[in-house]
């Protein structure tokens, strides 16, 4: 019986999952001969009323630049559900497959750690716009996201410019600020927000009105959704986090989104300049992946195939330097990867 594997994607989806897709079905047929099953909407394909597809090598033929993911995916956390790991157990004993490649963001690894952990062999291949998962030096799907913001911030600064207006961008990133610090540099920003530190608006509008006293006629802010606001720097709150809504998802997220409007309803008010905002929103997490993610979900895909010829399970696929490397899942799971401090701080010259 040839070697039979599963695959899926969790979580929010972004640039780059096909052509992770890709490379598996590639490698695990072409080189190997094995088997390889589809695994639809993430760990929800893995339930009782959970679906599959047998992967074939026509199935991945020219995905390789195409955004979303040929096999769906859901918020769905099986730990959050009872007697949700038993039946993932049964589903996979059920199919027969001798390993599973989950690709996904940080939630997704807790998932694989915690069934790697009762028994499952699985690899975890990291994917997420956010940049936040830690034992690798880059997700997949980032680079393409920057490049999204930084096209956005391109475009909105010539119309900013030509209203002498102040911009506020709003970029995702809910527990850290790489895309904003990233996109924001890149694209030029005067002033950056991120969720790992807390800032006052009285310090944005001092920085805007500081560019403003000093000849230019236009800002452009970068603010992460995560980011917290303060109104008063003399108050003891870290903040205040604005959300889309109260619901919470599997996982317990929250909706994000909105502090652009909040924050450029205050610069205006405060500063007394004409001030306008965008959120981008899902544009960060849609289209095709940049040249630079789809070699890295290339190789990322071609490792998780060597991992399981090596039978090296409870591992996730990682960049580090050059190299493709891998760590183990129990160094993933529960943690986040923020900016430090140092990277934000040498930003902060372009700032004001
Ligand atoms: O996890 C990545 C992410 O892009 C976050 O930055 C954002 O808060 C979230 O996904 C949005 O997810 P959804 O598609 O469920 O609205």
């Amino acid at each position: 019986m040839p070697t039979h594997i599963g695959i899926l994607t969790s979580g929010g989806d972004c640039p780059g999952l096909n052509a992770v897709i890709r490379a598996v079905v590639v490698k695990a047929i072409k080189r190997n001969g094995w088997r390889v099953t589809g695994i639809l909407e993430g760990w929800k394909g893995l339930t009782r009323e959970g679906t599959t597809r047998p992967m074939t090598l026509p199935e991945v033929s020219g995905i390789l630049g195409l955004g979303g993911t040929i096999l769906k995916t859901s918020r769905t956390n099986p730990l959050s559900k009872e007697n949700g790991v038993a039946e993932v157990l049964q589903k996979t004993a059920h199919l027969k497959l001798d390993a599973v490649i989950a690709i996904g963001g940080e939630d997704t690894m807790g998932v694989a750690y915690a069934l790697h952990e009762k028994g499952l062999p699985l690899i975890g291949v990291p994917k997420t716009i956010d940049n936040d998962l830690p034992g690798t030096d880059y997700s997949f799907g980032f680079d393409t996201a920057v490049n999204t913001v930084v096209q956005a911030i391109d475009r909105v600064r010539t119309t900013t410019e030509a209203h002498k207006r102040v911009m506020v961008v709003e970029v995702m990133g809910r527990h850290s600020g790489w895309i904003a610090l990233q996109g924001g540099i890149a694209g030029g920003a005067d002033a950056i927000l991120i969720p790992e530190r807390p800032t006052d608006l009285d310090e944005v509008c001092s920085l805007v009105v500081r560019r403003h006293e000093g000849g230019k006629d236009f800002s452009i802010v970068v603010v992460a959704e995560g980011a917290k606001v303060t109104a008063d720097r003399s108050a003891s709150s870290d903040g205040t986090l604005i959300l889309q809504d109260l619901a919470k998802d599997d996982f317990g997220h929250v909706r994000l989104g909105g502090i652009g409007q909040v924050l450029a309803r205050e610069i205006e008010k405060r500063t007394g300049y004409e001030t306008r905002e965008v959120m981008l929103g899902h544009v960060q997490r849609g289209g095709s992946p940049t040249a630079f993610d789809r070699y890295l979900c290339t190789r990322f895909g071609l490792k998780a195939v060597e991992l399981i010829e090596q039978k090296q399970f409870g591992k996730m696929v990682s960049l580090q330097g050059n190299q493709i490397v891998a760590v183990s899942l129990a160094d993933v799971a529960g943690k986040t990867k923020t900016v430090p401090a140092d990277l934000f701080e040498e930003a902060a010259v372009f700032f004001g």
